[in-house]
């Protein structure tokens, strides 16, 4: 299919309602409202690197700016809110879905990673998605990648430690997708913390042109950051799951009358509470260092991760203090 023809840019259906028809076109688009534009435009999904390179060539050429959502699907609001907010700051909006495999040092978790691209798709209409770059392993990796990089203390901490190559494997695809979508700006969430620091380090590391956007963590209505990994708890996990949460607001609100050390140690105890919760680490470190420091004035801001295993799903989350 030739990306050309699917590129009409449809008038608006219902302007008042702001409700975009999810007529299906073909089996490669669906129409989706633009808010920004406030036009329907169609949702391309692509799955080489030729196809979306030639359809953002051609948005670039119509003077357009292009945001960019690298994701691993499984989209839940948190993956949404990224894309709203890129339509709302660009002309075009790019969400990649690609499960990447040598991010995951766990065979297992790479094995029960959701692949759910249909449903993905359809969660995607009304967002003002305009490209959805679904690629496979093959097309990503036709040869095994030797990039290597030096974040310094950065990916040597948390993550970096309890997942040895994870960011090494972040940082490979997230390069490989700036080079293919050539994004003014791109959205991450401070969900992954430390992630969003590694990328604003590659990006200047590699003087890339484009704009790294920190978006706020999406929390359900009991205060669990949504996960795609959220969907692996059992029933009486999912009901222990906000015991994070409330341990890391409890410290968020009462830190100041401890040191940083003993802000740790009362995160950790407080999730320890929790019978089914295993900590794996709760550090208080330097929000762009990632380093952990002795006095609350030997930093500018400050930020408390945790990672917890709840049976068998690691969740991660965090809290800045200030
Ligand atoms: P994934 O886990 O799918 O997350 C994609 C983006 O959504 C990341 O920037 C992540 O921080 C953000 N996100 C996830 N849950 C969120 C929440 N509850 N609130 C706000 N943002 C949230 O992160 C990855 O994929 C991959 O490592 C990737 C960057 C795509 C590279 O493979």
């Amino acid at each position: 299919m030739n990306p050309e023809h699917l590129q009409t840019t449809l008038q608006p259906i219902n302007q008042s309602t702001h409700q975009p028809e999810p007529i299906v076109h073909c089996p490669l688009s669906i129409v989706n409202y633009h808010p920004t534009l406030k036009q329907y435009i169609l949702i391309l999904l692509t799955h080489t690197i030729s196809e979306t390179r030639a359809e953002i060539s051609k948005q670039i050429s119509e003077g357009k700016t292009i945001g960019f959502v690298p994701t691993m699907g499984a989209l839940h609001e948190g993956h949404l809110q990224l894309v709203r907010q890129a339509a709302a700051e660009n002309d075009f909006v790019a969400v990649s879905i690609f499960v990447n495999p040598i991010q995951f040092n766990n065979p297992d978790d790479l094995a029960k990673y959701p692949r759910t691209l249909g449903e993905d798709i359809k969660k995607l209409e009304g967002t003002g998605c305009g490209l959805v770059f679904a690629p496979s392993a093959q097309e990503m990796y036709p040869e095994p990648d030797t990039t290597e990089f030096d974040f310094g203390e950065l990916d040597k901490v948390m993550e970096g430690k309890f997942r040895p190559g994870h960011f090494r494997g972040v940082a490979v695809v997230v390069k490989k997708l700036f080079e293919i979508v050539t994004p003014h700006k791109a959205y991450f969430g401070k969900k992954d913390y430390q992630q969003l620091a590694i990328i604003k380090r590659m990006v200047e590391m590699l003087n890339m042109p484009v704009d790294i956007i920190s978006c706020a963590i999406i929390r359900e209505p009991d205060g669990l950051a949504m996960s795609s990994r959220n969907t692996r708890l059992t029933t009486e996990e999912r009901i222990e799951a906000p015991c994070i949460y409330k341990a890391l607001a409890a410290v968020a609100e009462n830190y100041s009358w401890f040191i940083p050390s003993g802000v740790k140690q009362l995160v950790m105890g407080e999730i320890q509470e929790c019978p089914l919760m295993r900590v794996e680490y709760a550090e208080v470190v330097n929000s762009v260092t990632l380093q952990p420091f002795d006095d609350w004035n030997d930093t500018e801001h400050a930020v408390v991760c945790v990672a917890v295993y709840l049976g068998s799903v690691r969740l991660i989350d965090n809290i800045e203090l200030f």
